[in-house]
């Protein structure tokens, strides 16, 4: 991978991610930090956002998507519904996609590729809004590197096509089972997406969510040349 350099990728805890591009724009997925058990408190506040990625309506992944974007005005790329439901609550500067669509936003590459979950909105009143489907995104940051954000998703098998396809050099991918995939799916994850390095997210945040990074590294064992990065919630991997 000479040449391409890797964004500063931090892991707030669950599937959060703050990732600061090379050219130092603020890309957060799955803004959930003021309830999120494993996002260290200083962390929980941003400085700016430029743009927001949202993969699905559970309450764990858009939590806090209308406060901060109220707050920082950045750029929600999200499916439809979720658009429209961002929209109805007062944010600007969404862009409603779909999968298999590439946006360039904040000066990045977006592209919306498909997950194997369900997705519902939790409203204010306690109903539950249709979401759309999950999904999850690949985003290439300025110099070429290209980070896949899984979402909640279960192992499936045209991971392999968003391997072929958008040739991620960096995954991150759940492990925690339950309501996602566990290490021995995640593993085969891998293999299909041919990635080089993996940031285990959506474990150890609940009890309920058991799999291990430990336990993705044993099922990894014979893929040649794998890193699995193992971060603490707030802790930063790259440049
Ligand atoms: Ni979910
Ligand atoms: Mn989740």
């Amino acid at each position: 991978m000479a040449g391409k350099v890797t964004p500063k990728i931090t892991w707030l805890g669950h599937a959060t991610f703050r990732i600061e591009s090379p050219q130092g724009k603020v890309v957060v997925i799955d803004p959930w930090v003021s309830e999120n058990p494993s996002c260290p408190k200083e962390k929980a506040e941003f400085a700016k956002i430029d743009l927001m990625l949202v993969t699905h309506g559970h309450f764990d992944h858009i939590g806090d998507a209308v406060a901060l974007g109220k707050k920082h005005n950045p750029n929600v790329v999200a499916i439809y519904e979720i658009c429209a439901f961002l929209e109805e609550k007062g944010l600007g500067n969404v862009i409603g996609m779909n999968k298999g669509g590439t946006v360039e936003v904040a000066g990045l590459g977006v592209t919306m590729v498909g997950a194997d979950h369900s997705s519902s909105i939790l409203d204010d009143d306690g109903k539950l809004v249709y979401g759309g489907e999950a999904c999850g995104f690949v985003v290439e940051f300025e110099g070429g590197f290209k980070v896949y954000h899984a979402g909640d998703t279960n192992l499936f098998g045209d991971m392999k096509l968003i391997g072929e396809l958008y040739k991620p050099d960096l995954a991150l991918l759940p492990i925690g089972g339950h309501y996602t995939m566990g290490p021995k799916e995640a593993a085969v994850a891998c293999r299909l997406l041919g990635v080089r390095s993996v940031i285990p997210m959506h474990f150890g945040t609940f009890p309920i969510l058991k799999g291990s990074p430990q336990a993705l590294r044993k099922a990894a064992k014979d893929i040649r040349d794998l890193e699995v990065i193992e971060l603490r919630p707030g802790e930063t991997y790259g440049a």
